[in-house]
Parts: structure tokens; sequence; C-alpha cells
């Protein structure tokens, strides 16, 4: 086996989390600026932490471009609030569109199609297309650094799910009819129409 330390480039150690840990789950996160435009970004560094309180968490690097923090974590620093949208493989084009560096204030609704929904309980919109919003209050930030390819962690509560009716059936989202995507390493991306199943030992074990 080829071994590696982990305190050369920043770049090297990302390749290893993205060829490893995979597929990733793609949160399209929307915020909304200062000057109350809207912002919209993908990220895969994200999973799900409780489910009550329900908290979901994902992680926004500091950007080797500039070596700033992306638009996301400061309007969430900012104003406290994000929605998240699920992505289905319909609309995977325009969110990978979403992910362009575009300069702070562009809305990026706008740039990649997307049609932006009014929220519920918070100020960042919805994307209408997306078949899963859930609509979050910041909860926590921890940082690993400021440089870039640093991390950090948002968590955020969230306090209102909407899931379109084509997708839920018996209290459940049906995964093959909201066709989710997931990312690779490099530019790849997942197609999750092939699904297998698997009782576990224990009944009782399994969350209702
Ligand atoms: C599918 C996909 C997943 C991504 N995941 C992440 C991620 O987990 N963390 C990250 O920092 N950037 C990620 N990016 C890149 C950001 O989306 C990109 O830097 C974007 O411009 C950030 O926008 P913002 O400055 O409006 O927040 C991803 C891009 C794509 C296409």
């Amino acid at each position: 086996m080829l071994s590696f330390d982990t305190n050369g480039e920043f770049s090297q150690n990302y390749k290893f989390l993205i060829g490893s840990i995979l597929p990733r789950p793609i949160a399209v996160v929307s915020t909304l600026n200062n000057d109350g435009t809207n912002n919209v970004a993908p990220f895969s560094f994200f999973t799900a932490v409780s489910a009550k309180p329900m908290i979901v968490a994902f992680s926004p690097l500091i950007r080797s471009s500039t070596g700033e923090m992306k638009d996301t974590a400061k309007n969430i620093l900012n104003n406290k609030e994000f929605v998240i949208n699920i992505v289905s493989q319909e609309i995977a084009e325009k969110v990978n569109l979403t992910s362009t560096e575009l300069d702070y204030g562009q809305d990026e609704f706008e740039f990649a199609g997307l049609t932006p929904l009014d929220s519920e309980l918070i100020g960042p919109k919805r994307i209408k297309e997306s078949l899963i919003h859930f609509e979050c209050k910041y909860r926590d930030h921890l940082s690993y650094g400021d440089q870039p390819g640093c991390g950090q962690i948002i968590t955020g509560e969230v306090i209102k799910v909407h899931v379109d009716e084509s997708i839920y059936e018996n209290g459940r989202i049906n995964t093959q009819k909201l066709n989710p995507v997931g990312r690779g390493a490099g530019n790849d991306w997942f197609k999750c129409d092939s699904t297998f199943t698997m009782e576990r030992l224990m009944k009782a074990q399994i969350q209702k």
C-alpha cells in the first residue's frame, strides 16, 4: 500500500478526501446577501447530525483562489438563516452552474435559471425546482483555520421541511422518485437510479 503524510499541500489532502468519501450528498444552500439579493451554491461536504432537534451540517472551505470565506458562509454568519435544497438529477446541470464564482451580490438563481420561492419562516428563498427544502436557523460554527483549503463546520437546525407531493408516499420519501445525485472525485457525479435493500438482523434496531 502507498502511504502519505498529510502535512504537505492542501490540494493533495483534498484529493484524498474527495476520492475516498463518496458518493457525497449535495446540499444546495441558499442565503441572502447583505443587500437582500439571493446567493446559492452547492456543498458536498454535507451530512445529517441529529433527528430531534433536527440538525444538519456542511463545510464551506476557505476559497483557494482568494483565501476568503465563501459568500454562503459570510451570509450565514451575518444573518443566521439558510435553506438547504436537495438535488434531483433533473436539475443537476443548473445546480452545477450555481457553483460558479460570481461577484458578491450577483444572483445565482438568475445565473443558473432557477426559480426563487419564498420560505415560510426565514428570509432566504427556496429553489422551486428542488423537490425537498429544509428551512434552517444557524446553530454552530467551528473553524479549522483561515488559509486556503481550511474547512469549517456550519450546523443549522431545520425548522421547516417541504417535500413535493409527487415523491412522498406512506410517510416516506421515495428514493427512486426523488432521483437524487451525489458528488464524486474531481468533476464526477453519481446517479442513484440503482439501489439494493438488505434486512438488518434485529428489526428492533431499525429507526422507525
Ligand atoms: C457539486 C458541488 C459540490 C461542492 N461542494 C463544496 C463543498 O463541500 N465545500 C466547498 O467549500 N465548496 C464546494 N463546492 C464549490 C462551491 O460551490 C463554490 O466554491 C461556490 O462558488 C461557493 O459559492 P459562494 O461563494 O456563493 O458560497 C462544490 C461545488 C460543486 C459543483
